[in-house]
């Protein structure tokens, strides 16, 4: 059978990535370029830097993608882009550079949803799971709870109400005073912390399969103030305690890895299935994995996580799901537009 090769393009966030993925599983490539330490002093990602950064490499990163797949630009068939949600002036560089590929080389263009890709990562590297599933998306935009029918069938159950979990993992990092990303600090810090010193708890939602965590991020910083005026007090010292910070940031990522298993695990039940995929930057989370294997066991459920290489934001995942796609029918024209929901 002829080999699909379908190069993916992902400038959503403060990363540029190509990648080349071979009829949707098989990875040929996927390289990666960063602007983060760009934000780092700014403590969150700054659009403009962003893009501008983007319009600088893509090319550069197109061209090492191609080489490292071993394959040569006339041997792309189908050009996958993600054209939302993300940050304005980033997207508009990764569409207009697919765009000006799909043209010269007279191939098919496809617009990707970037929430979706980040279920697809699971299918990368072979591995064939069975539709259908729910699904569970972690990054530092959305939290959101799917149930997956097919690929272009995705119904939302439930979504975030306020912040993101990726983005309350930030603020906490912040207010710890440990810098940007929050998500791998907090969960390096966490690893020698007591999780049951603080009781920490997310907000409850009027329905059952949303999620709210600013309320959290608040109590942190309260929490937070309150004993740093404590600790002033006590030994004249401003800074909270290394030993109280790991408290704090285990108690945190463990009232937020409960919240998450308790409403998926409730999504599973209602949709009657035993298989449930999470996806998204936060699943890079390893105390997260292993809560969510090891609850899962005892309720009979599987889980699946992509390797963490394709947890956090990258295109072969956007080649993957635009392959998908392409086979349910889904071309788009050269009019293709940012889809910012
Ligand atoms: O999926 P992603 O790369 O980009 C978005 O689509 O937003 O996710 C980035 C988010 C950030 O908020 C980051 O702090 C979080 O994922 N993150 C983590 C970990 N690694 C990244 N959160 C918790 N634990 C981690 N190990
Ligand atoms: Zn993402």
């Amino acid at each position: 059978m002829i080999k699909m090769n379908v190069l993916g393009i992902e400038t959503s966030c403060d990363e540029t990535s190509v990648a080349v993925v071979q009829d949707g599983r098989r990875v040929l490539s996927n390289t990666v370029a960063s602007s983060l330490r760009f934000h780092k002093k700014y403590g969150g990602v700054i659009p403009e830097i962003a893009s501008r950064m983007q319009l600088e490499l893509i090319a550069q990163v197109a061209e090492h993608a191609i080489q490292e797949a071993g394959i040569t630009l006339k041997k792309v068939d189908l050009v996958a882009v993600t054209s939302g949600p993300g940050l304005l002036g980033s997207l508009f560089v990764g569409i207009s550079f697919a765009k000006a590929l799909s043209l010269s080389l007279s191939r098919p263009l496809v617009g990707v949803n970037h929430v979706y890709s980040h279920i697809y990562a699971n299918f990368l590297e072979s591995r064939n799971l069975k539709l259908p599933f729910v699904a569970l998306v972690v990054s530092g935009g959305h939290t959101s709870l799917f149930y997956v029918e097919d690929f272009h069938k995705i119904l939302t159950l439930g979504q975030t109400q306020d912040d993101a979990c990726g983005e309350a993992f930030d603020k906490v990092a912040k207010i710890l005073g440990l810098g940007y990303p929050g998500g791998p600090l907090i969960e390096r810090l966490a690893q020698r912390g007591d999780s049951k010193k603080v009781k920490f708890s997310c907000s409850g939602t009027d329905r059952k399969m949303d999620f709210s965590f600013s309320g959290i991020k608040t109590a942190v910083l309260y929490y937070v103030r309150d004993n740093t005026r404590h600790i002033y007090k006590e030994c004249e010292s401003q800074t909270l305690s290394c030993e109280l910070k790991r408290d704090i940031a285990a108690s945190f990522q463990k009232a937020v890895t409960d919240v998450l298993i308790k409403k998926s695990f409730l999504a599973c039940r209602l949709k009657k299935t035993k298989t449930l995929i999470i996806g998204g930057g936060v699943a890079a989370n390893s105390y997260l994995r292993e809560k969510f294997n090891s609850a899962a066991k005892e309720a009979g459920i599987t889980c699946y996580f992509p390797s963490k290489e394709f947890c956090l934001d990258n295109a072969a995942m956007v080649a993957g799901f635009g392959y998908q796609l392409f086979r349910k029918g889904k071309v788009d024209g050269l009019d293709l537009n940012v889809e910012l929901n």
